[in-house]
C-alpha cells in the first residue's frame, strides 16, 4: 500500500491513448425513457412514464412454487448448460398457446430467447447487413430504434395514422427503398397502443410477398386485450407465412425478470437465429425456462393473465376518464383496446419534452413522444402508460398534470 507521503508511480510518458469504442455506438443514444425513469424513480412521483407491468400483480407463489419443484426434482438438469433452441417442455407449451390462438406451431419452430429483445438483436444479426434498409412505423418502440442502429442499418419511417402503418405509404416506400425487413408492433403498440385492423394486416403480407421483404411481429402485448376481438397475427396469413417472424415475451403476462421470450421463423431463418445466439449467451437460462415451463403446466396462466386484465382495464378507464380535465382543450388522444399506453398529443404550441420538467415539479411523469419517432417529431405527443397506479393514484396524478398545464 503507498502512503499519502508517496507519490503514485506515473503514468508511462509514452503511454497510448485509451482505444475508442466501436464506431457503432456514435449515433444511438441511450434511451431517453431509461433516463426519464431514473429521474421520476422518487417514491412520492406518480409515473406515467415507465413500460413497466404491475409488480403487485406478479404471481410470486405460483412463480415460486415452479422454481421449487424444478429445483427439488430436477436440479441437475435446470442448473446445468443447456440447448441454444430451448427447454423442449416450455417449447412444447409455447407451441400449444400459439396454435390454440390460431397460429398452428410445433416446438421445433420456435427458439427460446432472452426476452424478446434479444429475439429483435439476434435477428438483426441474421438478416441485416450494414445499409439495409429497415423500415419501422413512425413512431417506433425505442430499443428496436437503437437494435437497427447498432446493425448499421438505414432506418426509414413509414406514416401511420389512428390505426397503425398506411399501407398504401408502406407499398410506396418499400417499392422504392426495396428494404430487408419491415418491424411492426401490430397489437397494441408501443408507444402508441394502436392495433392494426385485420385488412391492414392483409396488405403489408401482400406488400411483402409482392415486393420481397421479412416481416418482424413484435407482440409482447397482445394478450392484454380489454375489450373488442383478437385481430389474427400476421403470421397466419399464408401469402406471407415463408417471411414472417413472429416475437413473443412472457415479460407482460408472467414477469420481465424472468428475461423469457420466443421467436417463430421459417426454418432456415431459425437455424441462422440460432447460431447468432450461440454467439450471443449459449442459451436462455435453463433454470428460468424450466421454472416457466413448470409453471405453465401446474398453475393457470390465462386465469392469472385475467386476473392482469381486469387490473389494467380499470386502470385505462380511469385514465381515459380523466384526460378531459387534464389536458388543453384541442388535445387528443386514443382509446386502446389493450395493452399498456394511451397515446395523447397537445394541441400547437405545446411542447411535451419542454413540459416534463414542469410536470416532474408537480411530481407526475411522462414520456414526451418525440424521441419515438423516426422521422419528423410531433411536439406535443406524450405516451402514457396506466399499469403500474391504482385508479386513485392516476386521477391524483391527472389532477397534477392538469397543474403543470395551468389549469
Ligand atoms: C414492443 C416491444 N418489444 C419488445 C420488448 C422487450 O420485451 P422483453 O421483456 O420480452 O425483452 C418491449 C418491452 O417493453 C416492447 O415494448
Amino acid at each position: 500500500m503507498l502512503s499519502a507521503a508517496e507519490p503514485a508511480p506515473a503514468a508511462p510518458s509514452a503511454a497510448a491513448p485509451t482505444p475508442p469504442t466501436a464506431s457503432r455506438l456514435a449515433g444511438v443514444g441511450a434511451s431517453p425513457v431509461r433516463e426519464i425513469l431514473a429521474l421520476t424513480a422518487r417514491p412520492e412521483v406518480i409515473s406515467f412514464a415507465g413500460g413497466l407491468p404491475a409488480p403487485e400483480l406478479f404471481d410470486v407463489a405460483g412463480i415460486r412454487a415452479a422454481y421449487d419443484s424444478v429445483l427439488a426434482e430436477n436440479p441437475q438438469y435446470a442448473l446445468q448448460y443447456s440447448t441454444t433452441e430451448g427447454d423442449p417442455e416450455l417449447r412444447t407449451a409455447i407451441a400449444a398457446r400459439l396454435a390454440a390462438r390460431g397460429l398452428p406451431t410445433g416446438p421445433d419452430d420456435l427458439l427460446i430467447t432472452t426476452g424478446s429483445q434479444q429475439a429483435l438483436t439476434l435477428l438483426t444479426t441474421a438478416l441485416v447487413e450494414p445499409g439495409a434498409v429497415v423500415l419501422v412505423e413512425d413512431p417506433c418502440y425505442l430499443a428496436a430504434l437503437q437494435t437497427f442502429g447498432f446493425a448499421g442499418a438505414r432506418v426509414v419511417p413509414v406514416p401511420t395514422d389512428d390505426d397503425g402503418i398506411v399501407p398504401e405509404a408502406l407499398e410506396e416506400i418499400a417499392a422504392r427503398e426495396k428494404p430487408t425487413l419491415l418491424y411492426l408492433v401490430p397489437t397494441f403498440q408501443n408507444p402508441t397502443g394502436r392495433t392494426l385492423p385485420a385488412e391492414r394486416r392483409t396488405a403489408v403480407a401482400r406488400a411483402a410477398a409482392r415486393i420481397g421483404f421479412w416481416i418482424v411481429e413484435d407482440d409482447p402485448y397482445g394478450e392484454l386485450r380489454y375489450e373488442g376481438e383478437r385481430v389474427p397475427w400476421i403470421a397466419t396469413d399464408p401469402e406471407a407465412a415463408d417471411r414472417t417472424v413472429l416475437l413473443g415475451s412472457f415479460s407482460k403476462v408472467m414477469a420481465p425478470g424472468l428475461r423469457l421470450g420466443y421467436l417463430r421463423a421459417p426454418a432456415a431463418l431459425r437455424r441462422a437465429s440460432v447460431i447468432a445466439k450461440q454467439a450471443a449467451d449459449l442459451h436462455t437460462s435453463t433454470i428460468d425456462q424450466a421454472a416457466a415451463a413448470r409453471y405453465l403446466r401446474d398453475s393457470d396462466l390465462d386465469a392469472h393473465v385475467a386476473v392482469i386484465r381486469a387490473a389494467y382495464q380499470e386502470r385505462r378507464d380511469a385514465m381515459l376518464e380523466g384526460l378531459p380535465a387534464a389536458l388543453p382543450e384541442g388535445s387528443r388522444w386514443n382509446r386502446p383496446e389493450g395493452g399498456m399506453f394511451i397515446w395523447a398529443t397537445l394541441p400547437a404550441g405545446h411542447d411535451a419534452t419542454a413540459l416534463l420538467k414542469t410536470a416532474v415539479g408537480h411530481e407526475v411523469a411522462y414520456v414526451p413522444g418525440a424521441p419515438f419517432f423516426c422521422g419528423e417529431p410531433d411536439p406535443g405527443a406524450m405516451r402514457l402508460s396506466f399499469t403500474t397506479h391504482s385508479a386513485d393514484e392516476i386521477r391524483e396524478g391527472l389532477h397534477r398534470l392538469a397543474k403543470s398545464l395551468g389549469r
